[in-house]
């Protein structure tokens, strides 16, 4: 019978095979964990994106992203007061605009007056101690969803960048900081670098969204800012092809010789590997963005007891951390706040 067998490993042949290297000796306690930990995660990684809706004292629920609201400008400078005691250095803002207002061209992008301008102008004049980045292109305002000006079923590159460039002087004057241009055209990052030099706003930077995979992980937001509901089509010719890596470098490479000072790729946890070779080809200020179909599987598989949504979600922004991003747009930011000044 087996049980009057010799053990089979003995303490001298794993002397033998180990050598005195053991793997586990470090892990035996908490502080040692924590000691020999290589990356780590703080409050100053994160930018928090929030949806903006018109109206006043509006907190409307996003159904395929629980735990997310759509703000109108007020609800939204009571989070950015939040946001900034809890230390979260940025927000991104993307408007939910009124389909009235929405139209073939986008207009509304160009209007000082919209919801993206007045939110940055009723933050600002709290004078707080966090960054607003707002989103340049033109989906959140056109009547067929996509992110430029059409020409029937094509989306017309140079029109569009010349619009762009007007959507971020607006921005720039309700007082944006961050300009983070989201629309895939070629050529927008010159353009607006050039734009935002010649009209007084040298000391504005650019994230730019660089390698941005045309993704089914968009899903939930296009709901959000109501997008969904008309797109025509899809983005695959302006957005990346999922099975392309060389061509992330291509993109990166352009948008920093035409004068980003921030590169971005996304989504963010399938394309780890995206994130890892950016960092290491370019050394510069990289970031990742886990997007909106990223957050409703966690958030969805919490709400069904299916796991940990809290520990899912530190383990994911970790992994950002541990494939070379400098910081992460996550829509989990004032929780991950909260728990990180926990600890
Ligand atoms: C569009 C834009 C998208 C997102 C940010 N800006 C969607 C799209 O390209 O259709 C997605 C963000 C997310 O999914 O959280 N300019």
């Amino acid at each position: 019978p087996s049980s009057n067998r010799p053990p089979v490993v003995t303490p001298e042949m794993m002397d033998e095979i180990l050598g005195g290297r053991r793997m586990r000796r470090n892990r035996h306690s908490d502080w040692s964990r924590r000691l020999v930990r290589e990356t780590s995660l703080s409050v100053n990684d994160l930018i928090w994106p929030i949806f903006l809706v018109d109206g006043e004292k509006r907190r409307d629920p996003v159904p395929s992203m629980p735990g997310v609201l759509r703000l109108s400008v007020d609800e939204a400078v009571r989070e950015a007061v939040r946001a900034e005691s809890l230390g979260i250095p940025a927000l991104a803002l993307f408007p939910y605009t009124d389909p009235d207002l929405r139209d073939a061209t986008g207009s509304e992008s160009l209007n000082a007056q919209n919801l993206t301008c007045r939110a940055c102008r009723a933050i600002k004049a709290e004078n707080l101690n966090i960054g607003l980045v707002t989103d340049v292109a033109l989906d959140p305002y056109t009547s067929h969803g996509h992110d430029g000006v059409m020409d029937g079923p094509v989306v017309l590159n140079d029109e569009t960048v010349s619009q762009l460039c007007h959507q971020a002087l607006v921005q720039a004057e309700a007082g944006a900081d961050i300009i983070a241009p989201s629309d895939m055209m070629d050529g927008r990052i010159g353009a607006l670098r050039q734009a935002l030099d010649g009209n007084g706003f040298r000391n504005k930077q650019i994230m730019a969204y660089s390698a941005k995979y045309a993704s089914a992980f968009y899903g939930p937001f296009r709901d959000a800012v109501g997008t969904n509901a008309t797109l025509i089509g899809d983005k695959r010719t302006y957005q990346m092809d999922y099975g392309n890596t060389d061509e992330a470098i291509r993109e990166v490479e352009l948008d920093l010789a035409e004068g980003a000072d921030m590169v971005m790729v996304k989504p963010g946890m399938p394309y780890l590997d995206i994130i890892r070779r950016v960092k290491d080809t370019f050394a510069v200020p990289t970031y990742a963005y886990q997007v909106s179909g990223e957050y409703a599987m966690i958030a969805a598989a919490d709400g069904n007891g299916w796991l940990d949504g809290d520990r899912a979600m530190m383990e994911s922004l970790m992994a950002f951390k541990r494939a070379g991003a400098d910081g992460i747009l996550t829509y989990f930011a004032p929780k991950v706040a909260e728990i990180l000044a926990r600890a």
